[in-house]
């Protein structure tokens, strides 16, 4: 099983950013999970099967504002997860991918900050009624990677408290 989970989440519209935030998102949210997928495949290939769950984001399918360098490599990781799939069904191996809305982690607390926000603002942006927790995703991820999952290939599944559709 692979989790490609490690990512950045560079701020600002497209004259804000540097080529450097750029290159740097683009690297560790996108180049990375290249580079462990062609690692880790071949003994996927070679086990007869195995699970791959990236880590993409609801802004990957509905970009929020003066994110863009984020908001692109999500979509990527979207559009990735869904071509690996396409091309290893065959083998056996599953590829899916988790987009989460607003999870109170250390990534989510910088943001806040930054942006002179609290958790309650973010709360009342989410029709459930508050912000997803890192053990709600960690969830779907294992369930995502376990045999109870065993046709689910190529599925970006959302995990937004409803924000997504709000
Ligand atoms: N928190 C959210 O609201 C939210 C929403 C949607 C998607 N995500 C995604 O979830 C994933 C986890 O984010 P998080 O919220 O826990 O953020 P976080 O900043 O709290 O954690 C990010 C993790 O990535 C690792 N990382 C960053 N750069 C790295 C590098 N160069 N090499 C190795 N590891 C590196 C960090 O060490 C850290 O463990 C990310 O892909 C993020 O984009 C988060």
């Amino acid at each position: 099983m692979l989790c490609n989970n490690a990512g950045i989440n560079r701020r600002g519209n497209l004259l804000a950013l540097t080529p450097e935030d750029w290159r740097l998102s683009f690297a560790i949210n996108v180049d990375a999970m290249f580079h462990l997928c062609q690692a880790a495949l071949p003994h996927m290939i070679a086990a007869g099967g195995g699970a791959i769950v990236n880590t993409a984001s609801q802004w990957g399918l509905y970009p929020a504002p003066n994110h863009i360098a984020y908001n692109v490599t999500k979509a990527a990781v979207a559009s990735f997860t869904q071509n690996l799939a396409r091309d290893y069904a065959p083998q056996k191996i599953r590829v899916n991918a988790v987009c989460p809305g607003e999870i109170h982690t250390p990534m989510l607390e910088a943001g806040v900050k930054r942006a002179g926000r609290t958790i309650a603002d973010l709360d009342r942006l989410v029709p459930f009624g508050r912000i997803g927790k890192p053990e709600e995703v960690a969830a779907l991820v294992a369930f995502l990677a376990s045999d109870e999952a065993a046709f689910m290939c190529g599925s970006l599944v959302e995990i937004t408290g409803a924000q997504a559709v709000a």
